[in-house]
């Protein structure tokens, strides 16, 4: 992807690779830049490493992959995550009953808030931030409750490269205590005395694609360090705003038995909240991550 400004023509302009075929499952792009949708596969079934690798590289090669029409048991929705890693466990937010990896999703007309509604990437606070989550929705409301999601490879690649030289080497600050004091207390969740709070680089490399992603995001990210705090507080604005152009979004409608897998080192996603008194319920599993490079 090219960054082109002013009167050059369109401000970023993305240069396709072509995909090699994939022998098994159906690949179906939402748009050029991030998100497919995935066929051809059954999340239920043992994953053979044929199609576990076709998995892989969609994700790799999309940053979200959806797939519809599934029927997963909770057993059956933590063993696809734990295919591709060991999992995480989120430090606030509330679980199953005696299963503390299988995240609620819910959202009803008694709900003061639904999950996710601000633009993040996963538990950002956390020194190794999860690397991907998979969100099984079962409960959909009559319309609405789409989730959106953002490809941080573009945010990158739409700097100029003066701003990249500026931001490389920069980190910043992350910080949970914000987001999960008293969240979950309708949900009979009783706060931790601390919660997670991490230093990460503005500008992470993916460890399987080796592109570089923007990973500042409007929910976790607090400021930039080693610069002034107005300085920093502009940066963050520009990148915030940078990061949430629908330039490099897709949205996904929902239906009953939807996955989303997405990969949190170079997506960010925001859940909308526009179905309030309908019902929206489901479970994520959340697959552990690296220490931002
Ligand atoms: C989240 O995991 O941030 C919530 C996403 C969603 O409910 O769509």
């Amino acid at each position: 992807m090219n960054q082109l400004r002013g009167n050059q023509g369109p401000r970023y302009r993305h240069e396709a690779g072509e995909s090699a075929p994939f022998a098994v499952i159906r690949v179906e792009k939402l748009t050029p830049i991030i998100g497919a949708e995935i066929g051809g596969v059954d999340l239920s079934m043992p994953m053979d490493d044929v199609v576990f690798g076709e998995i892989q590289r969609a994700l790799a090669e999309n940053a979200v992959i959806f797939f519809r029409d599934q029927r997963l048991t909770p057993r059956q929705h933590l063993d696809f995550g734990r295919r591709f890693g060991a999992l995480h466990i989120h430090p606030a937010a509330p679980h199953e009953a005696g299963e503390p990896a299988l995240m609620k999703i819910h959202a009803d007309r008694n709900s003061p808030r639904a999950n996710g509604e601000g633009w993040h990437s996963d538990v950002s606070c956390d020194e190794e931030p999860p690397m991907g989550s998979v969100l099984y929705i079962k409960q959909c409301p009559p319309h609405g409750g789409d989730t959106l999601f953002a490809s941080m490879y573009a945010a990158y690649e739409a700097l100029s490269e003066r701003m990249k030289a500026y931001l490389d080497g920069m980190v910043a600050e992350h910080d949970g205590e914000e987001v999960y004091r008293g969240t979950y207390a309708n949900f009979g969740v009783t706060d931790k005395p601390v919660y997670p709070r991490a230093e990460h680089p503005v500008v992470r490399t993916h460890p399987v694609t080796g592109r570089k992603a923007l990973f500042v995001n409007r929910g976790f990210t607090r400021r930039i360090l080693g610069i002034p705090r107005d300085e920093s507080e502009a940066m963050l604005r520009y990148l915030f705003d940078l990061a949430e152009n629908p330039l490099f979004q897709c949205r996904f409608r929902w239906s009953e038995g939807a996955v989303a897998f997405w990969d949190n080192r170079c997506a960010q996603h925001r859940a909308m909240w526009d179905y309030w008194p309908h019902t929206r319920s489901g479970n994520r599993v959340t697959i552990k991550g690296d220490r931002p490079v």
